[in-house]
């Protein structure tokens, strides 16, 4: 499908977890409605842990390895085909700041409510909340199930 820089674009944060793909759901039922276009963007953040002779990078943080999970992960959520034109964008850096930066210009930002992190207690995720109070366009924040 070629690219449409007119129509609007409906930006979604990818994480892998089960919350950014009813996420990425909602966004591409939302693009058809509007007849828009999704962009799908993760955000790879490059960890480094000092020990006590080199830095060491996790091997789970490498680039490659981010790019083959965000691809992969991706096509099994996506399948086949979309009834609107998906870019898949993985991008170095903070979330947070990776979404907003993204969502510039953008009609509409969605995100999960909730990610990968380990803070079950907290009803909203910090990248959502960072995204819900900073964001330059609208936000749509989405609850898993
Ligand atoms: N690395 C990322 N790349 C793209 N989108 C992300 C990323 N991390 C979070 N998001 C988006 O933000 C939503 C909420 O995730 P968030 O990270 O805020 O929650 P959490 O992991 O449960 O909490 P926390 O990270 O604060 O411990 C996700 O569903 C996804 O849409
Ligand atoms: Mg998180």
């Amino acid at each position: 499908m070629t690219g449409n820089d007119a129509a609007p674009r409906v930006v979604v944060g990818v994480d892998g977890s089960p919350s950014s793909y009813a996420a990425l759901r909602w966004a591409i039922r939302q693009a058809q409605l509007i007849g828009g276009t999704v962009d799908a963007v993760g955000a790879w953040e490059t960890l480094v842990a000092y020990g006590w002779s080199a830095p060491m990078i996790a091997p789970d943080l490498d680039e490659g390895v981010a790019r083959r999970k965000f691809d992969q992960e991706l096509g099994e959520v996506l399948g086949a085909g979309q009834p609107v034109e998906v870019q898949r964008r993985l991008v170095p850096g903070n979330p947070a700041d990776v979404l907003i930066d993204a969502a510039r210009g953008a009609e509409l930002l969605v995100v999960g409510s909730r990610g990968h992190g380990t803070f079950a207690r907290a009803l909203l995720g910090s990248v959502s909340e960072r995204c819900a109070m900073h964001a330059p366009c609208p936000v749509v924040i989405v609850r898993e199930g």
